[in-house]
Formats: C-alpha cells, structure tokens, sequence
C-alpha cells in the first residue's frame, strides 16, 4: 500500500476493548489512527483535523454512529469523508438506517481483521462523490417504505458490502453446520452402548433368566425395552442423517436383483402388517435386469415406504409394492389406502422431524427422519423420490432410480 502511513483513520468507538482492537489491526497496517469514544468526540475531532477516513461503530451513547454519518454529510467541509459503519446488524431496520444516514459501507461484528482491511482499501480508493444533492427516491423493504437517498455509488457500496457480508456469512454457516453434524455423530454413537446395555438387560429380565419377575415388573421392564428400542432406532437414525450430511455416506454400489430385493423387503414387514390385517402385495415383473444400486441403504429406504404405508393405514386395507422399467430408470413404488397427505403438507414431508398432520392409526411411533433419510439416500444413488397422494384415497411414493 501507498504512503499507507499517511493515511489517516478516524476510530469511532466507545467500548475500549474494541477501540484498541481496531486501531491495532490498523495501525499493524501502516494507518495512522486516532479515536474517539463517541459521535460528539468525533465530530470534534474531524472539525480539528483532516481523516481520509471514519470508522464508527453504531450503537454509542450521546450520538450513535449513524446520526455522526449524517452530522458528516450535513457539514460541507466533512461530507466527502467516507464513513465505514461497525454494526451488529441485528435487524434489516439496521441496514436501512446506514443507509439513509449515507454511510459508504458497513461491516458486522465479529469481522475478521482482513475482511475489514479490505473494505478500508477500496473505501480509500473510492471518495464519497454526492451525485444528485440531496435526491432521495422511496424503497420498499421489510415491509416498510423508507425515504432514502438516491446516489448510486454508495448504495452500489452498501449492495457489495451485504454480498461480501452473506457470502462470508454463509462460509460460516458451513463451518458451524460441519461441526454440528459432527457433535451430532458423535453424541449420537456414545448413546448407542448404553442404550443397547439398557435394551438387552430389560429381555433378559423379562425373560426370568435372572429370577422370577411378577407381572406388575414384567409390564414395566417391557416398557424399558420397547423405549429403549425406539431410542436406539432414534439413534441410528440421527447417525444417519448425520453422515449423509457430513458427506460420509458411502454406498457400496453392487448389482442387485430387484425382485428378491423387494421380497426380502416384504417379508420384513409381513408380521407387522398382518397384525393390522394389512395385506402387503407384489406382482413380480418378469425379466429384470440387475439394478446397481447399495442394497443395503435402499432397503432402509423401502422398509420405511413399507413400515409407513402399515403405520398410516387402518386396518383391512391393502399395500402394493410395484416395480417397473421406464426409459433408463427402474421405478420403485409403494401405494396404500391409508389416510392420504395433504396437498399443502407434502413440500415438507422429505425434511429431518417434520411429521405432517396424519398420524398413525395405532398409535406407533415416529420421528419424522424415515423420509428424511430416504431422500438423501435415493439422491446419493442420483434417483428421486416423490409422492402422490390424496386425502382419504391413499398415498403412494415413488422411488426412480437410474439404470446405467
Ligand atoms: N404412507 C403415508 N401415509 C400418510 N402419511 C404419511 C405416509 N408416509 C409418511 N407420512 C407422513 O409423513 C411424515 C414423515 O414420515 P417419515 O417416514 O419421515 O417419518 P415417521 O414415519 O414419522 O418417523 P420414522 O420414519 O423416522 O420412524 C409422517 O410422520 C406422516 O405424518
Ligand atoms: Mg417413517
């Protein structure tokens, strides 16, 4: 940087400890910086010396940040000084108030010591040049009209610094997803033992193995084995979803026959449909070619097709499961004569925990991640998965997948 050392900043700021921060990162820059703890100790300051540059945080007492900006632009001798707002941000109101105050840019807290060099280089380039005085033209935004003024190089300027702010934002958001998916794994692998612990003692107490067990306990025990079951199914689930989402899935594409694959799959489920007198049904297709595919994951997507369509369904209907071919795709289907989704639920439906109004006929248990995880499943194999369904009719999902 050019002549960096005479370029001089105003650091307007009234917490200490922030002030100290910001004149360090730029005077470690080769900016010369003095501060002032407020808007009036600002104005005084720039009344008193020539800056090529204010920096302000917003929120101070005695005159915040954005009415100094608009003190600066107000006073002919000041008004062409870039002012570079510290903002929190909290709310879109925010963003208009820098703006009708004619700041030259913003930049939010936490920032990063280069994102805000960065900003100060172009802002030093880049002198507030007023085109049009005082023209203000009506925005719309948040569902509020404001006032504001209509120069373009500083919106253009405020424009670029929300780009930079969300991309940098959503890098962030990345980060912190990662580390959630993370947390989330791991968590969910160390309840896994003690779950299992829990589960396999409650059967063999249950069972009388350690003794005799009057029927008032066995009810109980039963229940502390069947919750623990859900748990630990909650748990594999949760697994799941977070290994896809970390991008550690990893399917082990194998040539599979459909037909046994879906026969495998039904008799699964048969014992559970036939104490809801639910008839399961499948019409094999005759010559099937092999299907790549990761059986073992696809099965965890039509076992929840399958244990959904029973769940969902009353009793004495039926479910059928159809397979069929249909330019480079093989379609895998599930229908039922259950309760049908509504229209306006169904966007939904393929989302982690989200449970749409129709509840299981009786009273079996849910999580709302069986979709969930199905989708991503079905898109690691580059198929889709799609419903249709009708309230009262019945639902039936579909599942497309590619044939290479
Ligand atoms: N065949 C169906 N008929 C009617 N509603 C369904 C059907 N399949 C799913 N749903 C609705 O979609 C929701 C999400 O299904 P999903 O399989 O993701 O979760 P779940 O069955 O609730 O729990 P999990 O599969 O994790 O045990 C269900 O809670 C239910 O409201
Ligand atoms: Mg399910």
């Amino acid at each position: 940087m050019q002549n960096a050392q005479a370029r001089s900043i105003l650091v307007v700021e009234d917490s200490r400890l922030q002030r100290a921060i910001l004149r360090r990162t730029l005077v470690e820059a080769g900016y010369a910086v003095t501060e002032a703890s407020d808007g009036v100790d600002a104005l005084a300051a720039l009344r008193g010396a020539p800056f090529e540059l204010v920096i302000s945080d917003v929120e101070m007492p005695n005159m915040d940040g954005c009415e100094l900006c608009q003190a600066v632009r107000g006073d002919p001798a000041l008004a062409g000084i870039p002012v570079m707002l510290v903002t929190v941000l909290a709310s879109p109101r925010d963003l208009v108030r820098g703006i009708m105050a004619e700041a030259d840019t913003y930049i939010t807290k936490p920032y990063k010591p280069d994102a805000l060099l960065s900003r100060v280089d172009a802002l030093l380039g880049t002198r507030h040049e007023r085109v049009g005085e005082g023209a203000t033209c009506t925005v719309s935004f948040a569902g509020e009209s404001y006032e504001v003024p209509a120069d373009p190089q500083y919106t253009l300027n405020f424009l670029l610094a929300t780009y930079e702010n969300v991309v940098d934002q959503n890098h962030e958001l990345d980060l912190l997803n990662h580390q959630k998916n993370q947390f989330l794994g791991m968590a969910a692998h160390d309840m896994r033992n003690p779950l299992f612990v829990i589960e396999q003692f409650s059967a063999l107490l249950t069972g009388g193995m350690l003794g005799e067990v009057v029927a008032e306990q066995a009810k109980l025990i039963d229940r502390i084995r069947a919750n623990s079951e859900f748990m630990l199914r909650l748990v594999d689930e949760l697994l799941d979803i977070t290994k896809i989402e970390s991008g550690t899935l990893q399917l082990d594409m194998q040539p599979s026959d459909m037909v046994e694959f879906v026969q495998r799959n039904l008799a699964l489920n048969r014992v559970v449909a036939e104490a809801k007198n639910i008839t399961l049904a499948f019409d094999p297709p005759s010559d099937l070619a092999p299907i790549e595919m990761d059986a073992g994951k696809m099965e965890q997507v039509l076992n929840n097709l399958l244990s959904n369509a029973i769940k969902y369904s009353h009793p004495g209907t039926r479910v059928d499961v159809l397979v069929a071919f249909s330019e480079g795709h093989v379609r895998l289907s599930v229908r039922d004569e259950g309760q049908g989704i509504p229209a306006d639920e169904q966007a939904e439906l393929f989302t982690p925990f989200q449970q749409t109004s129709v509840q299981a006929t009786e009273g079996e248990k849910s999580t709302g991640l069986g979709l969930a995880i199905s989708k991503r499943i079905v898109s690691g194999h580059r198929g889709r998965i799609w419903v249709e369904s009708e309230v009262g009719t019945g639902s039936t999902f579909h599942v497309e997948l590619p044939v290479s």
